[in-house]
């Protein structure tokens, strides 16, 4: 009888199972990787192994860095920050924000672009890249960081990740997500930033805390790391802030019990800057390094101290920290490391980060080794093309009444907003970014580069309107109304841009501290835009912002004709947009949240004011963020998640739903389970685990249970342009599963490029986990329909643009009792009649 995996892990519970061994059945080779770094970390002394999990500080490069170890030949690793490229450096590409590559919800791009950061990182010399994001998700649509990271939706942000993932290290450099795990707004993230810096009162003592429900937590937050651990990622970033009122960077339930025990992650975990707040609990918790290494900023007090360093060799002698765990520790680094082979010919490192001097210290903070740091390597190939592309292929057009766009050879145009033209300060002006100066084209902190060069939209419009002969006029000051009144009356198409910003919380921008304020356009962008509409009868308006901005005041303007949200795009700016606004790209992003009507129609927010030393975000609405709590309570938004037009129509025919025959899918074998009995890394170290009482229960899986990753379903449709341009269209797949999830979850899309007149079969995979839910008692997924719960089916264009709907029936019940379910119309369906095909085969219990 082969027992379910979950009974094999819970059986091995009662063993001393804290240690997580390396796991390759399947997965490349993480066991090659794990024997080459156990040799490796078996012939250090204490102080080298302790030298490793330290960081030296923010020196050359912002990430987590560890010294060189000229004894054995090894010259260290460093990392640099970020999602939208080599941070800090020169000659390297500004690449689109994380939303925009949600916007585009195309596998192929997001990979592409990620595959660019990795490469870049690498011929910088940098070993990994502290990318891509996933936390924040997206819980407050004001949340600062949200542009880095890709979509409130778990699936939309799941399938992006593992993408970023695979392609950031396909490139071969270490993908180090962040940030891990319920890091949801700026505001009281850090201590010293919050009472120091930035804000006067309150004083807190502690960063926030996010509180959280097992269910929510898995269903929602943790979700997407699954598909980032899938797809072999080497590093984690644990946050700033608290979960459930333990540290993030010392939480045995987020560290070692879920990410490298449930999730079966096989990389290494970093503090982010400031993170850890203690030195025996976070070794103990499951954090292998400190990043920076130092305590600074939230720390004792401040440079050269650290919870680590001597202090851990110190731990370690005395016995508070068992010495297999500081093996543990290296020996997670240098698997990623052997795991991306970067034993192989990887490039030195050859840049400085913020410092464009060509010679300079390696360690700054220690003014130590005067040396060549800047080789000055344009690393950026012709990486420009994908930055173009996801621009274009990102902006969502929301708009688009009297045919406004694409644009045919107007006259004349006029182009009206600050956010069309440069930063008078130049693309880099602002420190870090922080500034709303000019368009806006990236936010603020960690998530910024340096721009190469900035394509603002002006500048790609007159380009493009020479070819025209179009007269070009432009007001770049959203306070010169006569200037915008006499340009705006003269021009058949207007082009007004309006924009808003946020960032990291170290920095504040007007008055926002990292969180955005309020989610209207800054500077007057409401007003700009109405005054322009009473003039021009073809309004054309550009959104560049890091999130959903409210629009009441002009969407519904007749003379309003056109809407593009253009997120953040990166270097190529004005060139993506000019694709589209053009017609040489035909649109087809769609949004990755809901427009509301107004901020209260999202349900959450960020807690701007402290509600006590310890601020406390309780996550109360569980599942039930952005279209899942728009939905739930019938708010109509402005734009529903998933929306987004083209310049040509699409129709659906023909549902068909099959159940995939079960295939085995093998379970973890005994032995295996007892691997994580042995905590004894070098022979030298081995030591008694037992004597170690620290709650910790990691168990060996893969990315989840393997069973999760099964293909159970498969649904298909057909998808017909019935325009006269080609477009791509994003098809998308909701699931209601009952059981109080929420009304629709997106659980599939596919895009696809379709000429006119031609159609394409599309075709959705539902895995065993998108069709189940997370039982607290039992400690696993469950799928529903073993649940006795029949499973509602929408495919359409978006969350509510539902255009054909089916069931999959719960186990046991005969296809023929489900077609009678099936509703033959609904407000927003098309008259398709939709059918639904079962072929009912057993799935496999468990
Ligand atoms: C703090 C940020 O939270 C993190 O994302 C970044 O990687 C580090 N600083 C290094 O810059």
């Amino acid at each position: 009888m082969i027992l379910p995996t979950w009974l094999l892990l819970l059986s091995g519970t009662a063993l001393a199972d804290y240690y997580n061994p390396p796991i390759s059945d399947g997965y490349g080779n993480w066991s090659a990787a794990y024997e080459k770094a156990r040799h490796f970390v078996c012939q250090l002394t204490l102080t080298e192994k302790v030298n490793f999990t330290t960081g030296v500080g923010t020196g050359q490069t912002v990430g987590y860095s560890n010294s060189i170890i000229p004894r054995i030949g090894f010259r260290g690793l460093a990392g640099d920050d970020g999602p939208t490229g080599v941070r800090g450096a020169d000659y390297t590409s500004a690449l689109a924000s994380g939303m925009n590559l949600a916007m585009t919800w195309d596998r192929q791009l997001i990979y592409e672009q990620n595959y660019i950061n990795g490469a870049e990182h690498k011929a910088k010399g940098a070993n990994s890249v502290a990318a891509p994001v996933v936390g924040p998700l997206g819980h407050a649509p004001a949340g600062g960081r949200n542009f880095e990271g890709f979509s409130p939706d778990p699936y939309l942000s799941g399938i992006a990740f593992g993408e970023a993932v695979r392609g950031t290290q396909d490139a071969g450099a270490i993908a180090e997500g962040k940030h891990y795990l319920l890091y949801e707004q700026e505001h009281f993230r850090e201590i010293v930033e919050w009472n120091v810096w930035l804000a006067e009162e309150p004083n807190i003592t502690d960063p926030y805390s996010s509180n959280v429900d097992d269910r929510t937590l898995h269903e929602l937050y943790l979700w997407p790391w699954y598909d980032g651990v899938k797809n072999h990622m080497g590093a984690v970033m644990c946050s700033y802030n608290q979960a459930n009122n333990t540290h993030a960077c010392e939480s045995d339930r987020l560290l070692n019990q879920l990410l490298k025990g449930e999730l079966g992650f096989q990389g290494y975990v970093s503090s982010d800057d400031g993170s850890q707040f203690s030195g025996v609990a976070s070794a103990l918790g499951g954090m292998d390094v400190t990043g920076p290494g130092e305590t600074s900023p939230n720390g004792i007090s401040g440079l050269g101290e650290s919870y680590w360093g001597p202090n851990l060799t110190l731990a370690v002698l005395n016995g508070s920290v068992p010495e297999w765990r500081l093996d543990d520790m290296v020996t997670r680094v240098m698997a990623s490391y052997y795991y991306l082979g970067q034993d192989k010919d990887y490039p030195e490192l050859n840049f400085a980060s913020g410092n464009f001097d060509t010679y300079g210290y390696e360690y700054p903070e220690a003014e130590l080794g005067w040396r060549k740091i800047n080789l000055h390597l344009d690393v950026r190939d012709n990486h420009a093309e994908t930055i173009r592309k996801v621009g274009s292929n990102s902006a969502v057009l929301l708009k688009n009444s009297k045919n406004t766009l694409p644009l045919k050879k107007p006259k004349q145009i006029a182009v009206i907003g600050e956010d069309a033209g440069p930063n008078k300060y130049g693309p880099n002006g602002c420190s870090d970014r922080a500034c709303n100066e000019g368009t806006m084209a990236m936010g603020w902190g960690s998530g910024s580069t340096n721009f190469p060069y900035l394509v603002d939209p002006l500048s790609a419009i007159q380009q493009r309107a020479l070819k025209d002969r179009t007269v070009v006029q432009y007001v770049l000051d959203n306070w010169a109304k006569d200037q915008i009144g006499d340009v705006s009356w003269q021009a058949e198409v207007c082009l007004t841009f309006v924009s808003a910003i946020s960032g990291e919380g170290y920095l504040e921008v007007d008055n926002n501290f990292g969180d955005r304020n309020n989610l209207t356009a800054w500077k007057d962008g409401d007003a700009v835009v109405k005054q322009v509409a009473a003039n021009c009868s073809e309004t054309v308006v550009v959104i560049h912002a890091p999130g959903p901005i409210l629009m009441e005041e002009w969407i519904d303007l007749p003379n309003v004709t056109a809407v593009i949200f253009a997120g953040l795009p990166g270097q190529e700016s004005g060139n993506g947009l000019v694709d589209v606004l053009y017609g040489d790209v035909n649109p087809s992003g769609k949004l990755p949240w809901s427009v509301g009507r107004k901020r209260e129609d999202y349900g959450t927010d960020v807690l701007y004011k402290a509600n006590g030393p310890v601020p406390q975000l309780d996550f109360s609405e569980g599942l039930f963020i952005d279209y899942r709590y728009v939905d739930k309570n019938n708010i109509k938004p402005r734009f529903e998640f998933g929306f987004g037009l083209s310049y040509t129509t699409f129709d659906y025919h023909g549902l068909r739903i099959n159940a995939v025959p079960a295939v085995p899918t093998a379970s973890i074998s005994p032995s295996q389970a007892m691997r994580t009995t042995n905590p004894s890394i070098c022979p030298h170290t081995s030591l008694n685990p037992s004597d170690y009482t620290f709650p910790t229960r990691c168990t060996p899986t893969r990315g989840g249970d393997p069973k999760l990753w099964d293909v159970v379903y498969r649904v298909r449709t057909t998808v017909t342009n019935t325009g006269s341009v080609a477009g791509q269209e994003v098809a998308q797949l909701y699931l209601d599963l009952g059981n109080g999830t929420p009304p629709r979850q997106l659980r599939g899309f596919q895009k696809v490029m379709i000429q006119p007149g031609e159609h394409k079969e599309v075709e959705f995979e539902l895995r065993r986990r998108d069709v189940s839910i997370w039982d607290v008692v039992k400690q696993q997924w469950v799928e529903v329909t073993k649940l006795g719960t029949d499973i509602k089916v929408f495919v359409g264009s978006s969350s509510r643009d539902v255009k054909l709907r089916g069931v999959i029936p719960a186990t046991g019940k005969a296809p023929s009792m489900i077609s009678s379910m099936v509703p033959s119309s609904s407000s927003r369906m098309s008259s398709v009649v939709p059918s639904s095909r079962f072929k009912v085969t057993p799935t496999p219990t468990h």
